[in-house]
C-alpha cells in the first residue's frame, strides 16, 4: 500500500476532495436561497412599507436591545413574534393601536422595570414598523421560538 499512494494519487485525492466538498457547499447554498425565497418567507408581501418598516428599525438601532428572530441584543423581548403576541393575526387594526400606544408610553418611568426609550416615531414610522412586524411573523421560522413569549 505504501509505495502505491504516490504523490499523484495524494494529489488527486485533495483536489477531488475539494471539489467535491466545494460543489456539495455550492449546491446546499442554492438549495436554502431557493427555500428561503420560496418558502421561507412571503415574498409577495414584501411591499414598500414592509421595507421602510426596516430602516426604521435600522435607523434607530432597536436591535441593539432586542433580539429578531434570535439575532440582536438579549435586553429587550424577542420581537419576531410581537406581532402575534400583541393579536395582529386576529385583529390587525388592534394590533397597530397597540403597538402605537406602546411606543408613545415609552419609558415607562415603572421602577424596576428596563427601560425602553422615547424615539418620536411618526404615525407614519409606527404603521411600517408594524408592517414590518406583520411580515417578520409570517417568516416560517419552523415553530421558534418555542415560548409565544420569545
Ligand atoms: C435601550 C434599549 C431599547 C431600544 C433601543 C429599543 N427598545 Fe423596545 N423595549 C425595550 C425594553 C426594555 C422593553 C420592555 C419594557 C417593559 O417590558 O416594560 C421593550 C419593549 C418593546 C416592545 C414591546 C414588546 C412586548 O412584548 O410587549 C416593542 C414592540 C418594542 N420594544 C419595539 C422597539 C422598537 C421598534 C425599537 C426601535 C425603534 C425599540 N423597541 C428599541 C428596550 C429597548
Amino acid at each position: 500500500m505504501t509505495e502505491r499512494f504516490t504523490k499523484a494519487a495524494a494529489r488527486n485525492i485533495f483536489y477531488g476532495g475539494s471539489l467535491f466538498f466545494f460543489a456539495a457547499f455550492v449546491s446546499l447554498t442554492a438549495a436554502s436561497h431557493k427555500y428561503v425565497v420560496t418558502t421561507g418567507t412571503d415574498a409577495q408581501g414584501l411591499t414598500d412599507s414592509v421595507a421602510r418598516g426596516k430602516h426604521v428599525w435600522e435607523k434607530h438601532s432597536c436591535i441593539n436591545c432586542h433580539s429578531i428572530l434570535g439575532e440582536g441584543a438579549y435586553f429587550a423581548p424577542e420581537l419576531g413574534n410581537v406581532w402575534v403576541r400583541y393579536g395582529g393575526d386576529k385583529d390587525p387594526q388592534g394590533a397597530r393601536d397597540a403597538l402605537a400606544a406602546w411606543f408613545a408610553a415609552q419609558p415607562s418611568g415603572i421602577e424596576g422595570r428596563r427601560q425602553m426609550p422615547q424615539f418620536h416615531l411618526s404615525d407614519q414610522e409606527v404603521s411600517d414598523l408594524a408592517d414590518f412586524f406583520a411580515w417578520t411573523s409570517r417568516i416560517n421560522t419552523q415553530n421558534w421560538p418555542p415560548k409565544v413569549s420569545g
